[in-house]
């Protein structure tokens, strides 16, 4: 028999002798991109507001004029007091859900609490011992949760290697009633992207579902902010297609956008959609606030593309290494530790970038994790390649 705190403490020893330790930290956000944490101010280059909302100043001023005493504890209130299957249905998740089909022109969109939530609720309430799953090996945790949740076999295929997803598929689809094909379109620690269109054309020869998190995607890519699967064409091709309110919208909360029968099912059988408090008034009152405006953002999107355009541009030229074609711009470092030596010397210059270490990424690939938003502009990030390799030359 052990102590469950001394067991406790071994393991967070041996945590922290990899370089692995972890813990929050307290952080204010000022806006126009900056962070301020332990009384100092730093660029906040691990930000996940992509288009700068959460923070902007004008739109806040006019999202919070709108606050009328009267409707303070119907509209705009803390606490939804129940889930949405009890009392905590809101009105505006109706409005919220409506405005979300039809900006994606899809039959139907269900709000989930987050999109960790939404993952880990959909798979196990659609997938049973008769399916497959196939998903891609750098599917975010909240979708490997979701998979271990469900009682569907499970096979994960190397990142973006559709011609063994393919093969996968020839072997296993025909002893499956169902088979579900699991990927990001923009994946999360390395920026890259996935190829929607061959997805789809794999899941119409296989009849197989497809499921795409697009949650690095929304606001940022396509026309009017419709994601990866805008700009690829095939928003109307994915079967289950989810969003995150908490990145580009600023917000909280999650969507799927799925086919009505799918919808109907999940609120009768999603258990993270029936046993949770639903999402606050106020959060939802920003959310359809936001909806018509995150659409007009076109100036926004095509900032954020010319900066991370332009950082990956001048990273390579002082021989770093990076991966993707999105605004999350890893730098590879390889070692963990040294990932982490980093990111610490860049805070000492005022640049707030997460080193990203295992169990979050495989073994030797620890890097810093740049996150740009629109709320930059180029003069903020011009330093940093060059302070990047200095740091790494050992300067
Ligand atoms: C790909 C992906 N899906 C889902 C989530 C979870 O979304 P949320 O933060 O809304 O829970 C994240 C969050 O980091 C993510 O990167």
């Amino acid at each position: 028999m052990v102590n469950l705190e001394e067991q406790l403490r071994a393991e967070l020893d041996r945590i922290r002798e990899q370089g692995l330790y972890r813990q929050t930290i307290p952080a204010r956000h000022e806006g126009g991109g900056r962070i301020r944490v332990g009384g100092a101010d730093f660029l906040n280059l691990a930000s996940n507001d992509y288009l700068g909302l959460a923070c902007d100043p004008d739109l806040l001023a006019e999202f919070y004029a709108r606050l009328d005493p009267a409707a303070l504890p119907g509209d705009f209130g803390p606490g939804s007091t129940a889930s949405r299957l009890m009392t905590g249905n809101h009105g505006l998740y109706q409005r919220l859900e409506e405005g979300l089909a039809g900006m994606y022109s899809r039959p139907r969109a269900l709000v989930f609490n987050s999109g960790y939530h939404c993952n880990i609720g959909i798979l196990p309430a659609l997938a049973g011992r008769q399916d497959l799953v196939l998903a891609d090996k750098l599917c975010h945790a909240s979708l490997i949760d979701g998979m271990r949740l469900c009682r569907a076999r499970v096979i994960r295929y190397p990142h973006l290697d559709y011609d063994r997803l393919q093969a996968l598929l020839e072997e296993h689809r025909p002893r499956h009633r169902q088979v579900f094909l699991v990927t990001e379109s923009i994946f999360s620690m390395d920026g890259d992207l996935a190829d929607l269109r061959r997805l789809v054309r794999l899941k119409e020869a296989w009849q197989a579902v497809l499921y795409v998190d697009e949650a690095h995607a929304v606001g940022t890519r396509g026309s009017r902010g419709l994601g990866l699967a805008g700009e690829q064409g095939v928003v109307a091709d994915i079967d289950l297609l989810v969003g995150t309110f908490g990145k580009a919208w600023g917000g909280q909360g999650a969507w799927l956008l799925c086919r009505q029968t799918v919808a109907d099912y999940l609120v009768n059988t999603a258990r993270s959609l029936i046993f949770t408090t639903a999402l606050p008034p106020v959060s939802l009152a920003w959310l359809c606030f936001l909806l018509p405006r995150i659409q007009r953002l076109e100036r926004q999107r095509r900032h954020l593309r010319d900066l991370a355009a332009r950082l990956r541009r001048e990273l390579g030229r002082q021989g770093l290494a990076t991966r993707g074609e999105s605004n999350i711009v890893p730098v590879m470092i390889g070692d963990a530790a040294r990932a982490v030596a980093t990111a610490e010397a860049l805070r000492r210059h005022g640049f707030w970038v997460n080193a990203v270490r295992p169990p979050t990424v495989p073994a030797g690939t620890a890097r810093l994790r740049i996150s740009l938003t629109a709320a930059m502009d180029w003069q903020q990030l011009a330093p940093l390649p060059g302070l990047i390799a200095s740091i790494l030359r050992g300067g």
